[in-house]
């Protein structure tokens, strides 16, 4: 889709689209002016607006926020290093030959065990994560009724056994709290109040369905740049020290996620264009990230490009909870992956299935082969 956006962005960087009653920004300046300003451009849309930190304004996201910070501290993240080393160690174990699918045997199972245990959830019950987490960010196979209709049923399913195993998980923490996330988050408060058990509940889900395919994606990505640009591969494997700045320009190339949302409370100019009150606003984030006035050659991939301000976690007050733990994730899963395996190229893009939706960047599958 990059092609497609630096088109946009040239041609129409602020557009109305009527086919889907959204306006579309496309330079970095004016995607920045919006997601800086939360007084003008409202987080709350659709279903869960209100209960889900991701559609709260201020001043309820802030209070949430903070709440949520102090069990999500950089120093909590950096703690999780050693499982997350171990994890990975465990996943190439498990390989066998010189095949296999990126997306499959390693990028998807490694952010689902370390939510996981991150929660506190009982580790036999990792597979029930997995088919949670994949319907949540499940769209249609096509726009007819029927499809949709369809869709939703499953959501509605899904929704309901969410809640009902996180129902029980939070009986057994209130009566047995341990040092885990959810007894975290039970204790806490907000002036006095605890958050009610719906409110720990939409976070839990939350967590499971903006932490887990966007780190599956970050990863998948990665391994897809090394096969295609054989260049940056033999760059990279000389030296893995650059593994983080790596990991950085991955995020600015190929974004995991390449739109968020807003809606205008108020009037306001953008450019030459009145957005109306109540109007939508869809930001491209992957075409923030090439914009030229903001990065020299943005259509190369460069390891070392300092400074890589994309905004490929968002920006401002909603700034994504879980960039620390992203990062340090796809740094440990990278570093040992590559120091297995050499020689990375993809096998066949016949059967490569991209992830249907608007606002996604990444694969269904990406079989590799190495020596
Ligand atoms: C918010 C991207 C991983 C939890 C966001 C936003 C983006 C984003 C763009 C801002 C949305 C907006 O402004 O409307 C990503 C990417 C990831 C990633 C690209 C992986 C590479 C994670 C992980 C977690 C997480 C691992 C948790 C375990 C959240 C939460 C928010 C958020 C809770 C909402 C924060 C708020 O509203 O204040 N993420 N995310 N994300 N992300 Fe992430």
């Amino acid at each position: 889709p990059f092609k497609a956006l630096n088109e946009l962005r040239q041609s129409t960087p602020i557009r109305y689209d009527n086919s889907r009653d959204c306006w579309d920004l496309f330079n970095y300046e004016d995607i920045h002016r919006v997601l800086k300003d939360p007084a003008t451009f409202s987080s709350t849309r659709g279903p869960g607006a209100g209960t889900s930190i991701l559609l709260m304004d201020p001043p309820r996201h802030g209070q949430m926020r903070d709440l949520v910070n102090k069990v999500f501290t950089p120093r909590a993240i950096q703690e999780l290093a050693p499982r997350i080393q171990a994890i990975s160690d465990e996943l190439i174990q498990q390989l066998h030959g010189d095949d296999m699918d990126i997306v499959r045997d390693y990028a998807t199972p490694l952010p689902i065990i370390v939510i996981a245990e991150l929660l506190g959830v009982p580790a036999e019950d990792r597979h029930l994560f997995k088919r949670w987490s994949d319907v949540l960010v499940e769209s249609a196979e096509d726009s007819t009724d029927a499809a949709l209709a369809k869709l939703n049923q499953k959501k509605d399913q899904n929704t309901l056994e969410l809640k009902n195993y996180f129902q029980n998980i939070l009986e057994i923490r209130r009566k047995n709290p341990q040092e885990d996330l959810i007894s975290s988050l039970l204790k806490a408060e907000i002036d006095g109040k605890k958050l009610t058990e719906d409110e720990v509940i939409i976070f839990c889900v939350l967590l499971l369905a903006a932490g887990n395919e966007t780190t599956t994606n970050l990863i998948t990505n990665s391994i897809r740049i090394l096969t295609e640009e054989p260049d940056i591969q033999v760059e990279l494997y000389k030296s893995l020290d650059s593994i983080p700045s790596f990991v950085e320009e991955v995020l600015r190339y190929y974004p995991p996620v390449i739109s968020v949302g807003r809606i205008a409370k108020q009037d306001v100019q953008i450019g030459l264009q009145t957005i109306k009150a109540g109007e939508q606003v869809t930001n491209w984030i992957g075409a923030a990230n090439r914009d030229p006035l903001k990065f020299a050659n943005p259509n190369n991939f460069e390891i070392e490009r300092k400074p890589n301000p994309h905004m490929s976690f968002g920006y401002g007050i909603h700034f994504c909870l879980g960039a620390p733990l992203a990062r340090l994730e796809a740094k440990i899963s990278l570093q040992t992956l590559l120091s297995h395996i050499r020689e990375i190229k993809l096998v066949s893009s016949i059967n490569i299935v991209p992830i249907p939706s608007t606002f996604v960047f990444g694969v269904k599958n990406y079989p590799i082969s190495f020596t």
